[in-house]
This record gives structure tokens, sequence and C-alpha cells, in this order.
């Protein structure tokens, strides 16, 4: 009894070992405009020298992606803390100022975290793009998204045994300011990098016409006030 106790533990032992996988990931940037979904398909497939596991081997991990932002571009901190309260996305932002045009803005870094339920994980992060000055003649500027890094975490020691060893990483657990140990996950993307997002500038040739228009409405509505005022005082005087 005690022995075949004993060669199940090792037997489940060299399964897990060697359950090793590659993942892939789909990102897409849907929708037009300033305000977008960044979507993200995430596939492991397994791989192994032994027979495939029966079952997904990995039900309890986390996974957590961790995406740079160019300065153009933002997550809005307060949105993405209503999301996680509805736990609808576990996704959290470094405090940004988002009333600032992109020229003012640093570059940021939005973390998903999600857990590992199955081989497939489908995730978003809503995204919105800052204004830019105005510039003589308008046009567009590119911001460019890089590709995320995958880090995973799990309960036990499943991602200690690989072949080809994943790099430890301490960093941020989940939304608050505890560090966990994780483990850098290599990441295959699918699409072409990095994600291109064209923001339209204004035109400041547009921009000297429409001030100087605007100006001389304001002067000559406020000297018609100053002048309907000074006829009412001089009517109501006599
Ligand atoms: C963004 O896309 C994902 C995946 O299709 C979806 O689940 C999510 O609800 C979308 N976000 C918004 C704000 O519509």
């Amino acid at each position: 009894m005690v022995k075949f106790g004993i060669f199940l533990l090792f037997s489940s032992y060299v399964c897990l070992s060697d359950a090793q996988f590659s993942v892939h990931i789909e990102q897409n940037l849907r929708w037009d405009g300033f305000h977008r979904n960044m979507t993200y398909d995430i596939t492991f497939i397994l791989f192994s020298n032994e027979e495939l596991p029966s079952k997904w081997p990995y039900p309890d991990c986390v996974i957590g992606l961790h995406q740079p932002l160019p300065a153009g571009i933002y997550a809005n901190p307060d949105e993405l803390n209503d999301l996680r309260r509805s736990h609808r996305l576990n996704a959290i932002t470094k405090k940004t100022n988002i009333e600032l045009p992109a020229e003012q803005s640093e570059p940021n870094m939005v973390y998903v975290v999600k857990k590992t339920a199955t081989g497939k994980i489908r995730t978003w992060i809503p995204l919105h793009a800052r204004y830019h000055r105005a510039v003589r003649f308008g046009g567009y500027v590119l911001n460019e998204i890089e590709a995320p890094k995958l880090f995973m975490r799990c309960p036990d020691e499943k991602l200690d045994n690989f072949k080809e060893p994943l790099t430890p990483a301490k960093i941020l657990c989940t939304g608050d300011s505890k560090k966990c140990n994780w483990k850098e996950v290599p990441v295959f993307m699918n699409n072409k990098m990095p994600i291109k997002w064209h923001v339209p500038v204004g035109d400041l040739n547009h921009y000297y016409p429409v001030a100087v228009v605007t100006a001389a409405a304001v002067v000559i509505g406020s000297v018609f006030l100053i002048l309907s005022i000074d006829e009412y005082k001089f009517v109501h005087d006599y």
C-alpha cells in the first residue's frame, strides 16, 4: 500500500514536470477613436515527452499580464477600480493625470491578473488616447504599443520543474502593494507588433484664424453690451 502510494506520487511528479507549454497571444485594438478596447486571446499549448496530461494541469494558477503604454495612451485608474469592484476585470495602473496632453505625460503600465481556469483565456483593457498639442498643418501622431509581458504564479511548485527553467520575478501580487514570486513565461505574439494607434492632432493653422475670430466676437459683444447698459441707464436716469 505504501509502495503503491509512493509510486503514485512519483508518477504524478513526472507527469507534472513534463507538462510544459508554449503561450500564444493574439492582441487586438478594437473600435475607433480616442476610446478603445484592447483584447487578448491567450492560448496555452501543452507539450510533453510523455503522454499528455488528460486534464488541464494549471487550474489554480494565475497569470499577470504587464502591458507597457506609451505616453500618448492611458488606462483610467478610476474606470479600472470600478471594473475591479464589479468583478468584471482585475486590472490596475499607476496613478496618472488623465487630463494632461501626451507631451506632458510619462509612459505607464497596466497590470491584468486572471485565473488560468482553462488553457484559453480572454482578457481586455479599456484604453484611451491623450490629446496632443496642435501643430502646424495638424495631421496624425502615431502611438506604438509594445508587446505585453506574461507572468504566472501557482499555489504549488508546478512551474519549478521545467526543462528550461522560467525566470523568477518578484512583483505585485494583485491590486495591493504586496509582492509575490512569479515566473516570467515567454510568449509568441500571433499578430504584428507593435500595435499602432494613430491619433488626430489639431491644426495650428486653423487655430489662429479661429482665435482671432473668437477674440473679435468677444470684443464686439462686450462693446455692444456696455453700450446697451449705458443706453439703459440713460433712459432710466431721466
Ligand atoms: C472589450 O472586449 C472584451 C472581449 O470581447 C469584452 O469582454 C469587454 O466587455 C469589452 N469591453 C467593453 C467596455 O465593451
